[in-house]
């Protein structure tokens, strides 16, 4: 009991050392417009949108998120903010309020259907089932309007297969956090084009290593785009949240209140290759 509450007491304390803590980088800092009083509020806003709107991912992921999206308005990457995968509207929701603070745009691609059918060679596929993940695009549009900034938002409705290909705007940051391994394959292959240089792309399911290789596929890479790999940061446990997990994400049920939720990105212009041999 008493550790509960102690590790309860470190959770809450850890949303305001997070929040100022995250926004603490040089470009944000000689900006006057991110000063403490903002990065608390803004942390605790984000903390508390996902304990409100049920959330497959964490405010710290949220807030990794809201950092990039203001450094890179800072550096000038044009475009909007992307979301494949919306399920309830919590991450929606707070990165609504980046978008609206920088005069941005956020398009939300989602069937408001949950998952589509699994196709037999997903590996993910067992995972899950048709439908679940399912946010109504009401239930999705009412969470926005009472947490985030609904002004700013484009919902997109379909299945990705059919909507993402019509797609023309820039993109300076894209979320997809769709479990499954077609899904992942149309969101990257249809809106990569659209990321402008430096922009960044994040995903949830940075944890599996064989969903996650895509983002290491030379071959895939080089069909599609006729490109190296960008490579993932954060493969395998996530980039560091101040979270504590050794891993794999497999057996995690095996450590005591580590966490192993993350999230990984890359961006336009990065690049991993092993293009070398040695005897
Ligand atoms: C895990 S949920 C997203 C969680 C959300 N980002 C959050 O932080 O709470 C996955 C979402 O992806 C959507 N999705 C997955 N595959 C899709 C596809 N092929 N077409 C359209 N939507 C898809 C589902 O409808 C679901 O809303």
């Amino acid at each position: 009991m008493f550790y509960k509450i102690i590790i309860r007491f470190f959770h809450f304390i850890e949303i305001f050392i997070f929040s100022y803590w995250i926004f603490n980088t040089k470009k944000i800092k000689s900006s006057e417009n991110f000063n403490a009083f903002w990065r608390f509020r803004t942390g605790y806003k984000f903390y508390k949108n996902t304990q409100k709107i049920t959330s497959g991912t964490s405010y710290k992921e949220h807030l990794a998120m809201a950092l990039k999206i203001i450094e890179g308005h800072l550096d000038n990457i044009e475009g909007d903010i992307v979301e494949c995968g919306c399920w309830k509207g919590s991450s929606s929701s707070n990165l609504s309020i980046i978008a609206k603070l920088l005069g941005k745009k956020l398009i939300i691609y989602d069937s408001f259907e949950g998952l589509p059918d699994m196709e037999i060679s997903d590996r993910e596929a067992s995972k899950y089932n048709r439908g679940e993940y399912r946010g109504m695009q009401e239930e999705v549009k009412n969470n926005i309007t009472n947490y985030g900034c609904i002004e700013v938002c484009e919902f997109r409705k379909g299945w990705f297969k059919d909507t993402l290909s019509s797609h023309s705007e820039k993109i300076s940051l894209l979320f997809i956090d769709v479990d499954l391994e077609p899904s992942l394959n149309d969101c990257v292959k249809s809106l990569w084009p659209h990321l402008s240089n430096g922009a960044y792309l994040f995903t949830d399911e940075c944890m599996f290593l064989n969903y996650i290789a895509l983002f290491f596929s030379e071959s895939w890479w080089k069909k599609n785009f006729n490109s190296t790999p960008p490579g993932l940061y954060g493969t395998g446990l996530g980039i560091p949240l101040l979270n504590l997990y050794v891993g794999p994400h497999e057996i995690r049920s095996e450590y005591y209140n580590h966490r192993s939720k993350g999230v990984g990105y890359t961006y336009k212009g990065s690049e991993a290759v092993w293009n070398k041999t040695y005897e």
